[in-house]
């Protein structure tokens, strides 16, 4: 059996679309592994941050994925020994991510370190390019979208349940600058895979989604 043999189901979307909860579930539920590959963008930045390497030094930040000394330990992230999941959650970070994520080679030096996630019994990867570029032989592709008024909402929420501070006009602006630097970077910019099944998840709660993408994946196997 090759690594192409072992199924994968890519969950791609904007910011805060609720990628994360779906893939989470969705990965639970069939007792996939499961990637978080913004978790790995986000480690590049945080790291940075905390070396104060400038975010326009791409050989230092390249460097720096490269040698990424983090482990994935159930829902804990670990850097180096450190536990940094809640962190890693900071808007911040996350802005920081997303300007890091737009260089060719700190995206190259992050794509090995994602390949070897896919393991028996399968994989379930969110993130902007699972679907295009990371796996793009993926079983199943799934575009998830929402509103950014939802998408706030829902970011809000989360920031707030982890002792975040949290203001809504300072979130619709990151936001909306986040997307536009996601959307418009040239290398594996966020778009849908033409293969993708597109989902709208402004009005579903997380399990209507976990649904829908379990049946798709269902009628796949079918
Ligand atoms: O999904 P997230 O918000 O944790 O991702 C943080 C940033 O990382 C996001 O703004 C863009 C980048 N990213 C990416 O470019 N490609 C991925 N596969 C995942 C995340």
């Amino acid at each position: 059996m090759t690594s192409s043999d072992i199924p994968v189901i890519a969950i791609d979307g904007p910011t805060a679309s609720g990628k994360g909860t779906v893939a989470q579930r969705v990965a639970k539920t069939l007792g996939f592994h499961y990637l978080d590959s913004g978790a790995l963008y986000r480690l590049v930045a945080l790291s940075a941050l905390r070396r104060n390497t400038p975010l326009s030094d791409e050989d230092a930040l390249a460097d720096l994925a490269g040698k990424l000394p983090c482990t994935f330990d159930g829902e804990k992230i670990l850097l180096a020994e450190e536990d940094v999941s809640n962190a890693l959650r900071a808007e911040e970070v996350g802005n920081a991510a997303s300007r890091i994520a737009a260089l060719p080679t700190v995206r190259q030096a992050l794509s090995e370190l994602q390949l070897r996630f896919r393991k028996l019994p399968g994989l379930v990867a969110d993130g902007r390019d699972m679907g295009t570029v990371i796996f793009p032989q993926a079983d199943l592709k799934v575009f998830l979208t929402a509103s950014v008024a939802a998408r706030a909402q829902r970011r809000y929420k989360q920031l707030i349940e982890k002792g975040f501070s949290a203001n809504m006009h300072d979130l619709l602006k990151d936001l909306a600058e986040r997307d536009a630097r996601d959307v418009n970077r040239a290398v594996a910019p966020l778009k849908p895979a033409e293969d993708a099944y597109l989902l709208d998840t402004s009005d579903m709660t997380a399990d209507q989604a976990v649904e829908q993408v379990l049946q798709w994946y269902a009628a796949l196997k079918k």
